[in-house]
């Protein structure tokens, strides 16, 4: 498949209705063989209290598939093909894999909904394919869902956004559905006020976690869940108002790294010595990048 060609489909409405888009994405996908994606100009204006209304983000075709997918806040009546989508990842995972994530209940994704909280998903026919949940937290509802991520209490409650609970269907994978959905929350946060970025990941599942950190969080600490042993990255990352994080991630060891450092104290560790990676974040070093060939991981001195 070709480099995605992107069309911007300016609107004056405040948001352009799914036939309109879906019209123009049917002759674009004609002049361009498939390989393009429309963005709606008017995208995460509004506060989190009016997101659960289906507000459609972006559109277009899957690169791998050429399915027509529709990306969007997600309400209550997707609880069903939410809960679908939950059962045919977590049935999917070996049992090794089981702890990468934390099954929720209807009332979970009821409560999380009615609460002013924003899904944000991918609809490909009548599925869900893909969703990833937010979490706005506030004075008055101050639950993160981090499980040991003790700098959080530094920040203020108000300035986070958390996005977690990401699940793509196995049948989809590869399409950068996961990583169009944390451009989407970034930018959706950024635009509504939220100054720091916060996820996290199981340590072995790079499939995640490299996703973020290519998107700009950095890991910056290593958490425990005492409930089932797992280890968790804890990835976060400073937020500016466009939601666009300029931190390029490094993704070969040598001279890119060398490059993207410059003027930064920074040193790498394997993947796999979770030790050392943490005596580096006890010493106020944060991972932002890894080589996936060498398996090493590239961590510098500077804080988000
Ligand atoms: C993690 C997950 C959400 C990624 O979804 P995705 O939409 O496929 O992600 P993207 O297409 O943006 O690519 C992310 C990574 O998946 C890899 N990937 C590509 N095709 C894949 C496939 N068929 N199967 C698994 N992973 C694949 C990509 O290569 C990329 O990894 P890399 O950065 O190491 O190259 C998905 O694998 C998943 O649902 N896993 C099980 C649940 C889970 O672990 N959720 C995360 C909780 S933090």
């Amino acid at each position: 498949m070709t480099q995605a060609a992107y069309k911007h489909f300016a609107t004056t409405d405040s948001q352009p209705s799914a036939q309109a888009l879906f019209d123009k994405a049917a002759s674009l996908h004609d002049d361009f063989g498939g390989s393009y994606c429309i963005l709606p100009e008017n995208q995460g204006q509004k506060p989190a209290s009016e997101q659960n209304t289906g507000e459609i983000l972006e559109q277009g075709f899957l690169p791998k598939s050429g399915e027509f997918y529709v990306m969007q806040f997600l309400d209550l009546s997707h609880l069903d093909e939410m809960l679908a989508l939950q059962d045919r990842v977590y049935a999917d995972l070996p049992d090794s894999e089981k702890n990468f994530i934390i099954p929720k209940t209807r009332e979970f994704f009821e409560k999380h909904l009615t609460s002013g909280h924003p899904i944000i998903g991918v609809v490909c026919g009548d599925q869900i394919v893909a969703q990833s949940i937010i979490r706005t937290p506030s004075v008055t509802d101050p639950k993160t869902g981090m499980t040991d991520m003790p700098h959080l209490s530094d920040l203020p409650v108000d300035t986070l956004t958390i996005m977690q609970g990401v699940l793509c269907d196995p049948a989809h994978r590869g399409n950068k559905l996961m990583q169009g959905m944390v451009k989407q929350w970034l930018s959706w946060a950024g635009a509504n006020g939220r100054s720091n970025a916060v996820a996290e990941i199981e340590v072995r599942n790079h499939h995640s976690w490299s996703v973020f950190i290519d998107e700009g969080l950095w890991l910056v600490s290593i958490g425990h869940d005492k409930s089932d042993g797992s280890n968790l990255y804890n990835a976060h990352q400073a937020l500016p108002e466009d939601g666009r994080i300029k931190y390029k991630a490094i993704k070969k060891i040598g001279e890119e790294f060398t490059n993207v450092a410059k003027g930064e104290s920074f040193t790498t560790c394997p993947t796999q010595d979770l030790q050392q990676q943490k005596a580096l974040m006890d010493l106020g070093y944060a991972c932002r990048g890894w080589d996936k060939s060498s398996k090493t991981m590239a961590f510098t001195k500077a804080q988000p």
